[in-house]
């Protein structure tokens, strides 16, 4: 059916903040995630948050990884309303505000570089060098919200190694991540098998890891290569 028109109807937090907007499609391959896909402008997304209800707590979590992510690449008030409530504390009404405020953040970027060619809908993969390698390596027993977190904080790490952040800020994404139950310490896996699938992801370029490193809280992101010993120093410090 090359080409059909598709509407997304989201149904789990993670894909109505982020993967039903802005036509990524994509299978997984063995050799890692959404390896095999393309760009499809969905015709319409409707979103209706009353499917949060059926959701399992660790979805919900998985999903707010993303939302974290959002607050630490461009909305500073949706980072504070997090920091001011927990998962238990989410009400219906946050819910929609997040969501709305998400795919606000979401059409900012995809409206600028449609097809992530020009550097800039990349800060969307804020975490996801590393979490999506955690992923992968971990046959999926961690989701994929579970591996952004992960991710999210090594990069905040590298971050404030080289003074892109302050300490005070990576504490407040650490801090962030554990409040909400995601993981924010690397599981049992092998680190250099670790940086191994981040070089097969299609992130990596000419041999180089490349990471989305955070600038602040509500700031947009860099986009840089970082060398292979600093990623191996940094996954034994997390
Ligand atoms: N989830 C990242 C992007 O859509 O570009």
């Amino acid at each position: 059916m090359r080409g059909i028109d598709v509407i997304q109807i989201p149904t789990t937090l993670l894909a109505m903040v982020d993967s039903s907007i802005g036509g990524k499609t994509a299978v997984n391959h063995p050799k890692g995630k959404n390896l095999v896909g393309r760009f499809h402008q969905p015709s319409q997304v409707l979103i209706d948050p009353v499917f949060l209800e059926t959701l399992p707590d660790r979805e919900i979590r998985s999903g707010l990884a993303e939302v974290i992510k959002y607050g630490v690449i461009a909305d500073a008030q949706l980072f504070e309303l997090l920091e001011s409530k927990d998962l238990d504390a989410l009400s219906l009404e946050d819910m929609v505000e997040i969501i709305a405020r998400c795919a606000t953040t979401k059409a900012y970027y995809v409206e600028k570089d449609e097809e992530d060619r020009k550097g800039i809908r990349a800060a969307l993969n804020y975490g996801h060098t590393l979490g999506h390698a955690v992923e992968s390596l971990s046959k999926h027993v961690l989701n994929h919200g579970e591996g952004v977190a992960i991710g999210m904080i090594a990069a905040a790490m590298i971050s404030k190694e080289n003074d892109l952040m302050s300490e005070t800020e990576y504490l407040r994404i650490h801090n962030l991540v554990e409040k909400y139950k995601l993981p924010s310490k690397i599981p049992a896996l092998d680190h250099s098998e670790l940086i191994e699938v981040m070089h097969r992801d299609k992130k990596a370029e000419e041999g180089k890891l490349r990471f989305v490193l955070p600038t602040g809280i509500g700031r947009e992101p860099v986009l840089r290569y970082v060398e292979d010993e600093t990623v191996k120093r940094v996954l034994e410090e997390i």
